[in-house]
């Protein structure tokens, strides 16, 4: 059986989720409705506790994209696939991307992108459970960063190994029995 070795716990995180909701809140309270995209499927967790501590006063529009650059691999391909990317006409708006973790920055860098091409939003941002810069291939900044994480694999809280540990409330470093990371189906 592979080993989790929590790093954050389900208080820890919380706590932090609670104060960048609160920090966002501030930052939008002037701007109408922002549209919070979370991307599939890591961020389904942190989403869910992090739209809870966003008070505005004309509310938010949530939408889900699904987006994977990993095929079969710990480590990314660099390609990036987009089996569910199907938003309503957002043109103008105020956007705010919500990310499990940014590692190479390619998929961020990716939706950054669509977006701006596609609706010309008035702004977008990108808020992150975890940055993780040691294997940063597109130079790229989150707006909002829940922790730094050094160059370990997390499972955990949305996190997934080969589709599995997304539902532990806590955050682990995944630690493999035995045999070396066997590149082994990841998505987000
Ligand atoms: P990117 O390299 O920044 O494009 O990130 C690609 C995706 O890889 C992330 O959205 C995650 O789904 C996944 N990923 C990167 N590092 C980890 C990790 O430590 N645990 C689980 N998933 C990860
Ligand atoms: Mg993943």
């Amino acid at each position: 059986m592979n080993e989790i070795k929590e790093i954050y716990s389900a208080e820890q995180i919380l706590a932090r989720v609670a104060e960048l909701g609160a920090k966002i809140s501030l930052d939008y309270q002037e701007l109408d409705c922002p549209v919070i995209i979370g991307v599939l499927k890591g961020s389904f967790c942190f989403l869910a506790d992090l739209v809870q501590h966003i008070k505005l006063p004309n509310s938010i529009q949530i939408e889900f994209v699904h987006l994977s650059s990993y095929g079969n691999a710990i480590e990314s391909t660099g390609i990036i696939q987009a089996p569910y990317l199907n938003l309503p006409n957002i043109t103008n708006r105020h956007i705010l991307i919500v990310e499990d973790i940014i590692d190479s920055g390619r998929t961020a860098n990716f939706l950054i992108e669509y977006l701006q091409n596609q609706f010309k939003p008035a702004s977008v941002r990108v808020a992150v459970l975890l940055d993780k810069k040691a294997h940063r291939v597109v130079s790229l900044e989150a707006d909002y960063i829940g922790f730094s994480v050094d160059d370990t694999f997390i499972v955990g809280y949305g996190f997934d190994y080969a589709e599995k540990y997304r539902e532990l409330p806590y955050l682990g470093e995944l630690v493999l029995s035995g045999k070396k990371p066997d590149k082994a189906s990841h998505e987000k």
